[in-house]
């Protein structure tokens, strides 16, 4: 019977959804949002149910162990849903160590903790291990990543994520912890912090700023909605059995320059602009180091054994993506104030 969950990561973008989802669609579980409040965690992505009975938020950092152990012995939870992570791949060009202590390390605390505290239950229990289709690598013209493909990560993030995948995978081999995974394409939507790249040509479109595409534009990336991704969650939450894994997608994939084109276009629409008005602030600049040229996940196991599919077209999730960002400045101003600053000009200066 699963009482009390704890969800890491909740302040960020996909976790902030899973939390609302959980707090709002079963109120008979109790959710303690577990997260550190890095740059991308924000509180005020979670302003309309923090004052819900069946929700707690406690500030922590999965790599303090001793932290972890206390937590988990005073909270006993019955499931981990785990989100927390260093998630940007530019970032983790330029410090990938701090990306194998969240990623990794503290993936490792959490397993620990929950193997400890479980011991001679696992079977009524549950760890839930969010994790990235970038594991996989790069894929050529036509194929698709499988739950089954080789893992081949390229960058400092897709490295630590693979990583910490094969520590879940160890704890359900070597244990029998009661484990699952799930490897996602990219997400898009409401509280997307604005470094990855929708939220960043939103912002910079409208504040009539280059919006940088990277060497030609010509990567691929298979776009899902965040609230189907915190729906996907759930039903492999509560359906999967132990020890699978499942890959979660939009079928929807986009090169980059098409996608910043369609934004663009939306954009002058929307801000009365002439049509090809903000085109005039597409900037080509230097491509990002190791950069994998295609993702695209088959998410057939998904969709055949517990019934999954995205809700809604792409056309609808950018619409009402663009119309919460032009709707909710207030909370873009504020991400984008202070050290956002620093890193925006570290990142694209002389780019
Ligand atoms: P995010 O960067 O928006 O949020 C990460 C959250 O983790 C933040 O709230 C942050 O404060 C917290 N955190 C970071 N380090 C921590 C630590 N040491 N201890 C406790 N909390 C810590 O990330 P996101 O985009 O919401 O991604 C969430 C998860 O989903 C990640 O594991 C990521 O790898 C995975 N994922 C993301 C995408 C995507 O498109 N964004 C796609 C597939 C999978
Ligand atoms: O595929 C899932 C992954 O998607 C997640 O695991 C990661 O946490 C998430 O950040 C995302 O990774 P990407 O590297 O694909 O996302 P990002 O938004 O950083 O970049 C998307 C594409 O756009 C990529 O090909 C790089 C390019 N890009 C990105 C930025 C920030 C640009 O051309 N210009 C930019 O300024």
């Amino acid at each position: 019977m699963i009482k009390k969950i704890i969800i890491t990561g909740g302040a960020g973008f996909i976790g902030s959804h899973v939390v609302r989802r959980f707090v709002t669609n079963y109120p008979d579980y109790q959710i303690i949002n577990l997260d550190k409040l890095t740059y991308a965690g924000n509180l005020a992505n979670l302003k309309d149910i923090e004052d819900k009975p069946n929700y707690k938020f406690v500030k922590g950092d999965i790599v303090d162990l001793e932290f972890i152990n206390k937590l988990f012995e005073q909270e006993q939870p019955d499931a981990v849903i785990h989100l927390a992570a260093e998630s940007h791949v530019d970032r983790s060009i330029t410090n990938p160590l701090e990306f194998v202590m969240t990623n990794v390390v503290g993936t490792v605390n959490l397993l620990n903790a929950a193997k400890n505290l479980w011991k001679g239950q696992y079977d009524q229990k549950r760890f839930y291990h969010v994790s990235t289709d970038e594991v996989y690598g790069t894929l050529g013209d036509t194929d698709m990543f499988t739950e089954k493909t080789a893992y081949d990560p390229h960058s400092p993030y897709s490295a630590s994520k693979a990583s910490s995948d094969h520590f879940v995978r160890a704890y359900y081999d070597t244990y029998g912890l009661n484990t699952v995974i799930s490897n996602c394409s990219n997400n898009y939507g409401s509280f997307h912090f604005p470094e990855k790249l929708i939220p960043l040509a939103i912002h910079n479109i409208t504040q009539q700023k280059p919006v940088p595409v990277y060497g030609k534009g010509e990567n691929v990336r298979d776009w899902l909605w965040v609230e189907d991704h915190a729906r996907a969650i759930d039903v492999i939450f509560h359906k999967a059995a132990n020890g699978t894994t499942y890959n979660i997608g939009g079928h929807n994939e986009w090169k980059n320059i098409d996608l910043i084109q369609l934004l663009c276009s939306i954009l002058d629409k929307k801000l009365n602009r002439a049509e090809g008005e903000s085109a005039k602030l597409i900037t080509y600049v230097t491509d990002r180091a190791g950069h994998d040229l295609r993702y695209a996940i088959d998410a057939t196991k998904l969709k055949d054994e517990l019934g999954w599919e995205p809700s809604i077209t792409f056309e609808e999730g950018l619409e009402k993506t663009v119309d919460w960002y032009l709707h909710n400045e207030e909370w873009l101003n504020n991400v984008t104030s202070g050290n956002y600053q620093d890193y925006y000009s570290e990142q694209y200066t002389n780019r």
